[in-house]
């Protein structure tokens, strides 16, 4: 019967086919230990001399790392591993023998990694990281089909910015000039007028000459959109689909977040309504904190947010901006026009800032206002102001990290160990 790591509690006492590589291995004179991995896990199995052929011991015994194989034996408990099963084995068919694969189990720098990214995947920990990842994909869909939301998919080659104009990646479309997509959210506006709730999930390109543990140059984002959502609605919102993944994730994903040595009390504790803190009094909690020089009006950098988040256990939104220091599109605070109803949502243990949202401009007249202040003229943005024109509707939206999102629920320091080939400021290989 051939099955697979994750499905070995099915066969206990039975024998079953594997096909596997080699990860790591022991062996003495009388008996080997190999562990396996096939994708879905890793397994320990046990070859032991006086129960197996000559041949097969002697194979398992000089069999190198990464070679391939399919593997025969019996599934018995073994309390001691995380998985809680292992294989006696009873036979080895090699598939492929691998010869001098370059990451041993010593320590390598993180250059000699990223360099060997397409074979550093296949360790425990990057293996751990994307399971995670990948639970945190499933529960977003999940989340929002539950939630009457539609999936739309907004166009990567566009025809302006949507965030600002300082990091887009230029190309030539044809004889027209074409950016990367910054930021779906432009068109998932009009998405929203013709489905109401949407969501979208898809790369993201930004031009940002930033080398910092957060940043990404290529990154994945999820973004809802929702017609008739007024901005505290949107906030409610942010907060039960983050408590959603994160619970998804304590879940689905205990051995992951074992193998990591997450500490999973810190996540246990993450379910709305998370605290919600005006950026005032931000400034007012930052200056009380030491950061003396810092002035109203200013954005807030990662040693700001992590210190804002230190006073709070859970995810913190920092609401209602400076209308200066935040996109064109932003709706303004009706009660004074100098700050603008937004929210960036701050996650705890200082991974930042992993959602940025607000309210959408409404009004015709003032979108055009603030088109002439951002310069934003040509017909590239005239299909955005009649969304103002035709039935314009109080809406929200927002757009969530990924890589972020997985480097704090995973616990890694920096985001390029979370999506599976990262594109960073002096890298694109592999
Ligand atoms: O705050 P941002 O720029 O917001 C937008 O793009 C909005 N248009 C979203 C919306 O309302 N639909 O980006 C949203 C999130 C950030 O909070 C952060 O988690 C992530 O995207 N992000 C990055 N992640 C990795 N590398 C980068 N360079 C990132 N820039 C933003
Ligand atoms: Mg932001």
């Amino acid at each position: 019967m051939k099955t697979t790591i994750a499905q070995v509690s099915k066969f206990e006492g039975k024998e079953v086919t594997i096909g596997a590589w080699l990860a790591n291995k022991r062996s003495s004179g009388k008996i080997a230990f190999l562990q396996l991995r096939d994708g879905t896990g890793f397994m320990q199995a046990v070859v032991v001399k006086s129960e197996v052929d000559e041949e097969t011991f002697q194979l398992a015994k000089n069999i190198t790392q990464e070679s391939s194989m399919y593997i025969t034996g019996t599934i018995v408990e073994d309390t001691r591993s995380p998985l809680g099963y292992e294989m006696q084995v009873a036979s080895i068919e090699l598939i492929h023998e691998s010869v001098d694969y370059p990451i041993t189990p010593k320590e390598h720098g993180t250059e000699f990694l990223m360099d060997h990214r397409h074979l550093w995947l296949r360790s425990k920990r990057q293996h751990a990281v994307m399971k995670i990842r990948n639970e945190i994909i499933r529960a977003t869909y999940e989340f929002f089909n539950d939630n009457g939301y539609a999936k739309v998919d907004p166009p990567i080659l566009t025809a302006a910015s949507a965030e600002g104009t300082t990091e887009l990646f230029h190309t030539k479309y044809f004889d027209e000039d074409a950016y990367l997509s910054q930021s779906g959210q432009l068109y998932m506006e009009a998405a929203a007028m013709a489905l109401g709730k949407v969501f979208s999930f898809g790369p993201t390109f930004r031009a940002e000459k930033s080398k910092t543990r957060r940043h990404l140059i290529e990154f994945w984002m999820i973004e809802p959109e929702m017609a008739f959502v007024e901005h505290d609605e949107s906030l409610e919102i942010q907060e039960n689909y983050v408590s959603y993944i994160v619970q998804s994730v304590l879940k689905n994903c205990q051995l992951e977040l074992k193998t990591l040595e997450r500490d999973t009390a810190k996540l246990e504790k993450i379910k709305a309504p998370f605290p919600r803190i005006s950026y005032d009094d931000a400034i007012t909690l930052l200056k009380e904190k030491g950061f003396t020089d810092i002035e109203w009006g200013e954005d807030f950098g990662a040693p700001h947010e992590t210190a804002i988040a230190e006073s709070f256990d859970m995810p913190v939104f920092i609401t209602n901006y400076p209308a200066s220091i935040k996109a064109f599109y932003m709706k303004p605070d009706p009660t004074r026009d100098d700050v603008v109803l937004c929210a960036d949502l701050i996650a705890p243990e200082g991974y930042g800032e992993i959602i940025g949202g607000s309210q959408r401009i409404d009004d015709l007249e003032l979108m055009q206002q603030r088109y002439e202040e951002h310069g934003l003229t040509g017909p590239a943005y005239q299909w955005y102001l009649e969304l103002r024109k035709y039935g314009s509707v109080p809406h929200s939206g927002f757009g969530l990290g990924l890589e972020r999102t997985v480097a704090w629920l995973s616990g890694v320091e920096h985001v390029r160990e979370t999506i599976p080939f990262p594109r960073l400021l002096n890298r694109l290989y592999p």
